[in-house]
């Protein structure tokens, strides 16, 4: 069932992110086809209505009618099948996150880490291979495939040596970018798929990197900003971010208010000891912590995935000119 259903929410990002607004409402077939603006007679067509109140679904057929960034009110007519159903809840939320980038100027990122009962990421040794179970494997895959770009931290990238493609799904290979240092070893990238290797770091750069390195201007703490980062690359046309991790990179994203939707894969195990998903600065009291909102719980097989919206996303900072990109010697 899902592999037509795949290749039609492929064909429907491709064509969502080629329209810009008024777009009425959007058929999807369960075979896969796509229109816009135009109803298919084929039965069990999903309409995605994007402008309230534009259009009433025919019988037999399912009307999604988006509420906000996360959530659909689904009213059914007739037999519709509940798996697809929760297959478009699950992903059809990420094909609107184009048009938001477009509001916010900067990319829009979906961070992503799979973390057991008790918050760890990896063990105190780093070692990480797999706390999620197959079907996260491939729920990350599509998740790549539904946008621009991947990120991770120059610490991901050293200890798993990921080749950040997509290789378990059908669809394109995102650009891969790198919070980090120029001269890191980034083999792994470069042997894994022609998809080119953006770098962005706070570090001088090197004339022999072998891939694409901005310096961003330097935090007091050292760091580049991560709404510099998002605004960098939404000025290269990548609007939308998969961020992968680890724990450094993803929390200092999370408190630059520059994370718009977390996924968090829950595994039944407990570690007792090792990373933390998250990592900041001791607080006081519970309000302050980052609260979350439109959440819902996703199943990913046998185990469960929370999704939410951060209540501290932030839009962008002021752009000044010191952003700076060394030529591209890959
Ligand atoms: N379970 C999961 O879902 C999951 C996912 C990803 C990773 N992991 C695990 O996480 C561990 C690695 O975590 P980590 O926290 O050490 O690494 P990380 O977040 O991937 O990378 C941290 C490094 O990235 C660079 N960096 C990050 N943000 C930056 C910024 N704003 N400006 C400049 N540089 C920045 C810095 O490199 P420099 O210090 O070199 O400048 C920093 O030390 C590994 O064990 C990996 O297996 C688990």
């Amino acid at each position: 069932m899902t592999d037509g259903l795949w290749n039609g929410i492929l064909a429907l990002r491709a064509a969502l992110s080629r329209t810009t607004p008024p777009v009425h409402f959007a058929c999807l077939s369960a075979s896969g086809e796509v229109s816009l603006n135009k109803p298919l007679s084929a039965d069990k067509v999903v309409y995605i209505a994007l402008d309230t109140g534009a259009h009433d679904p025919l019988p037999g057929q399912a009307h999604l009618q988006r509420i906000d960034t996360l959530r659909f009110s689904i009213r059914k007519h007739g037999d519709f099948d509940a798996v697809v159903l929760q297959y478009l809840r699950t992903y059809l939320p990420y094909l609107f996150l184009p048009q938001m980038a477009d509001q916010m100027q900067r990319a829009c990122t979906v961070a992503h880490f799979a973390q057991s009962l008790d918050g760890k990421i990896a063990t105190e040794s780093g070692h990480s291979k797999w706390i999620g179970n197959d079907e996260n494997l491939v729920h990350a895959h599509r998740m790549r495939a539904l946008c621009d770009a991947v990120l991770i931290g120059g610490g991901t990238l050293a200890c798993d040596r990921p080749r950040l493609t997509v290789r378990h799904v059908a669809g394109e290979h995102p650009i891969r970018v790198v919070v980090g240092r120029p001269d890191a070893d980034y083999d792994s990238l470069l042997k894994a798929c022609d998809q080119p290797i953006f770098v962005y770091g706070t570090t001088k750069a090197c004339v022999d990197a072998p891939v694409d390195y901005t310096q961003l201007p330097d935090s007091p703490e050292g760091r580049a900003c991560s709404l510099r980062v998002l605004q960098a690359l939404y000025s290269r046309g990548i609007r939308t971010v998969y961020l992968e991790g680890g724990p450094t990179t993803t929390s200092r994203f999370l408190k630059d208010g520059a994370v718009d939707i977390l996924q968090l894969h829950i595994s039944p195990m407990l570690f007792g000891s090792g990373m933390g998903a998250v990592q900041f600065a001791p607080i006081a009291k519970v309000d302050e912590a980052i609260a979350f909102h439109s959440f819902t719980f996703e199943p990913v097989g046998d185990t469960m995935m929370f999704v939410g919206i951060p209540e501290n996303i932030q839009q962008s900072v002021p752009v000044t000119p010191e952003v700076t990109a060394t030529p591209k010697s890959q």
